[in-house]
């Protein structure tokens, strides 16, 4: 496992050299970092949220900011740690609208999730979760297609990419804007779906063909 893990590692840190260096968007010449993804090569919850903030642009890492400490919450209420899971965007780079006080963040662009869409399928190719958790609504949409309604549509599992499990809850930062009754609401529905995750993560993995085939070898 030690091997394969470094091997994994290995395999992600050449994919985040190749979308460092990628251009194919303007925000690939406006943001300051690259903002590939973080976390354990072999894990079995990938966490793909929609695109880097200004805490995430400035420290090349996802996640990071206020949304971020609520997504380590929201883990750590199932028992994981930051660490435990893969945590990236459908985008590297910051989409960023100018603002009077500086870039403001925007949603990405479909155009930018399609140019970005490669160096996410190697990621989850690399890593093959057992479970990938899409965080809001651009992020489910950029799997499930633009008709993909997060308040109708989230909490149900889907095939995603390579056919793994696909579970969609809403943003933590759609969270940290709701207030009152509005967030009671909202917090009870992300924790029913943070607990189908748990249960599918605990499910017992099929045994290998292998592994059958010993069972019940009686030579
Ligand atoms: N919001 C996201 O969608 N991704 C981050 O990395 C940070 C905030």
């Amino acid at each position: 496992m030690l091997e394969e893990r470094a091997r994994r590692a290995r395999l992600l840190e050449h994919g985040a050299g190749v979308a460092a260096a990628c251009r194919k968007c303007a925000i690939g010449s406006q943001r300051r970092n690259n903002v590939y993804g973080e976390g354990d090569p072999c894990a079995r919850l990938m966490v793909i949220g929609e695109g880097p903030g200004e805490t995430e642009d400035l420290l090349g890492r996802p996640f990071v900011g206020r949304a971020g400490q609520l997504l380590d919450k929201m883990l750590g209420a199932i028992d994981l740690a930051r660490e435990d899971v893969y945590i990236c965007n459908t985008v590297k780079c910051r989409p960023t609208l100018p603002g009077p006080r500086g870039p403001k963040n925007r949603a990405p662009e479909p155009l930018e999730m399609a140019n970005c869409r490669p160096y996410l399928d190697e990621q989850i190719d690399i890593i093959r979760p057992r479970v990938i958790l899409a965080l809001g609504a651009p992020a489910a949409k950029s799997f499930l297609g633009r008709d993909f309604q997060i308040t109708k549509m989230r909490g149900r599992w889907y095939e995603g990419p390579q056919g793994i499990a696909l579970m969609v809850t809403f943003h933590p930062a759609y969270l940290l804007r709701q207030t009152g009754g509005e967030l009671t609401a909202v917090k009870r529905m992300v924790w029913n779906d943070l607990k189908a995750i748990k249960s599918k993560l605990d499910e017992q993995a099929p045994s290998a063909p292998a592994e059958q085939a010993a069972l019940f070898d009686t030579q």
